[in-house]
């Protein structure tokens, strides 16, 4: 294997998931590891639009969280190709189910940063149903509440750096 990390050609390498919080960096880093790796790239929150040609805010809105989780696992299996990077939107592995489907098939990254850091980059930006408008101890709790989950990773990455270090991390992680 290339010091570069997998190949797309590789049949036999196992996606990698990102996986953590909202703001924790996974489409960010997603796309340098991708870009490093010449791997093929699925970001599930942009799948998830284009399937319902309306963006996160407007699926909440019309069809409640409900809706976008079952177009979220619907999703889901469609992401994990063999050598694939694939960024989770931050809930999508709190159903048992599909975090058994990516357990089980991916290498599983979770991208940790402090839930400070999170607030500062989440807080001022629209486009996050589950953040906009919320308080800072509601979504603290929220993440409280998800990160047993994103333990469960295979392999944690401090995310609190600038993404291309964090991909580089990643790169070595995914091909050892
Ligand atoms: C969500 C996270 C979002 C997006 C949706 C719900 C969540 O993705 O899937 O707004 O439940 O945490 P990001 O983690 O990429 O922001």
């Amino acid at each position: 294997m290339s010091s570069r990390g997998p190949h797309v050609e590789d049949p036999t390498q196992k996606p990698l998931a990102l996986i953590g919080f909202m703001g924790s960096g996974k489409s960010v880093v997603g796309a340098i590891v991708a870009e490093r790796a010449r791997a093929p790239l699925f970001d599930l929150d942009l799948m998830i639009q284009d399937e319902a040609g309306k963006s996160i805010t407007e699926i909440f809105a019309t069809g409640g969280e409900h809706a976008f989780r079952k177009l979220e696992a619907r999703l889901l299996p469609s992401t994990l190709q063999p050598g694939a990077v694939v960024a989770l939107g931050g809930g999508a592995l709190i159903n048992d189910a599909s975090w058994a489907i990516v357990a089980g098939r991916a290498v599983t990254i979770y991208l940790e940063v402090p839930f400070e850091t999170i607030w500062s980059r989440i807080s001022k930006v629209s486009g996050r149903p589950l953040a906009s408008g919320r308080s800072h101890d509601d979504v603290e709790s929220l993440f409280e509440r998800r990160r047993p989950r994103y333990e469960q990773a295979l392999h944690r990455v401090d995310g609190d750096r600038p993404p291309a270090e964090v991909a580089d991390e990643v790169i070595k992680l995914w091909s050892a």
